[in-house]
């Protein structure tokens, strides 16, 4: 399989007032084409710590992440990140943030604002694209920054956490969303959750991290098969790999 991403001896360390906190142990894996992959662990574990440095946020103590052979060093397009808390701009329409982060890369307006509609239509806000974000639900605010980064076709697609500040309802609907965008776009996605169920309902593949300094101690293959429809958060299947992961995710809680 084609790696797109490679974390080799990722470490960091933050200097604090009270001495060095080690937040990673050196991590290394590799990121598929193609491929859901979620990283998993308690809070604190280091899952943000990976992502931003992936992202090019923060830099790495030790180590360092190739995109496509390239070493990261700084933010780029090549990678596209949605966070927990919608970073849209509320002054423009939900288009017009899309548009935005199409700047640059040598579109026309009119260009900008085909891909910015057919990207809004992917994640059912056709009828929203006039809309500011203040006159948008969590939920619809959420796809419209989906819609942002898969807009300019990243190659990595990173997810910290982007439907924890959702209620249950309209997590799941996202959840869904997504499974169904990414079934029809199949991009390289690194996500992190510490919610079991909602990894292995989106993954192909599940990272576990111990507790701080976090490193991976499990990497696990989900084989349900897609397309993968609501009712698989009820499956029995899932609800086998639920009970092996808990057991997985507890050990570091309680370590
Ligand atoms: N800027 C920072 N300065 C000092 N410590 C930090 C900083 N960012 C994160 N940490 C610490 O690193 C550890 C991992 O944090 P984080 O990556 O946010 O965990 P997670 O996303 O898994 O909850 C935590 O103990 C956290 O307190
Ligand atoms: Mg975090």
């Amino acid at each position: 399989m084609n790696a797109v991403a490679e974390f080799a001896n990722v470490s960091k360390t933050f200097a604090t007032k009270k001495g060095e906190v080690q937040a990673l142990a050196p991590v290394s894996f590799q990121l598929h084409a193609d491929e859901f992959t979620t990283l998993l662990g308690t809070s604190g574990c280091g899952k943000s710590t990976l992502l931003h440095i992936a992202a090019g946020l923060e830099t790495a103590s030790s180590g360092e992440v190739l995109v496509d052979g390239v070493r990261v060093d700084g933010p780029g397009r090549d990678r596209g990140m949605v966070f927990q808390s919608y970073s849209l701009f509320p002054w423009l329409t939900a288009a017009e943030n899309v548009e935005f982060a199409l700047k640059g890369l040598g579109l026309s307006r009119a260009e900008r604002r085909e891909i910015a509609h057919e990207q809004l239509r992917l994640v059912g806000l056709e009828k929203f694209a006039d809309a500011k974000p203040a006159e948008l639900s969590g939920g619809m605010r959420q796809r419209v920054g989906i819609a942002r980064v898969l807009s300019y076709r990243p190659k990595i697609l990173l997810m910290d956490e982007p439907f924890g500040a959702l209620d249950a309802q309209t997590r799941i609907e996202m959840q869904e969303l997504l499974t169904e965008v990414w079934e029809s776009h199949r991009l390289c996605v690194l996500f992190v959750t510490h919610d079991i169920e909602e990894a292995i309902y989106l993954s192909d593949r599940i990272l576990v991290m111990s507790a701080r300094p976090g490193r991976i101690k499990d990497d696990v293959r989900i084989e349900i098969p897609r397309p993968r429809g609501p009712e698989v958060l009820t499956s029995p299947a899932l609800m086998e790999y639920k009970e092996s992961l808990t057991a997985s995710v507890r050990a570091e809680a309680l370590a």
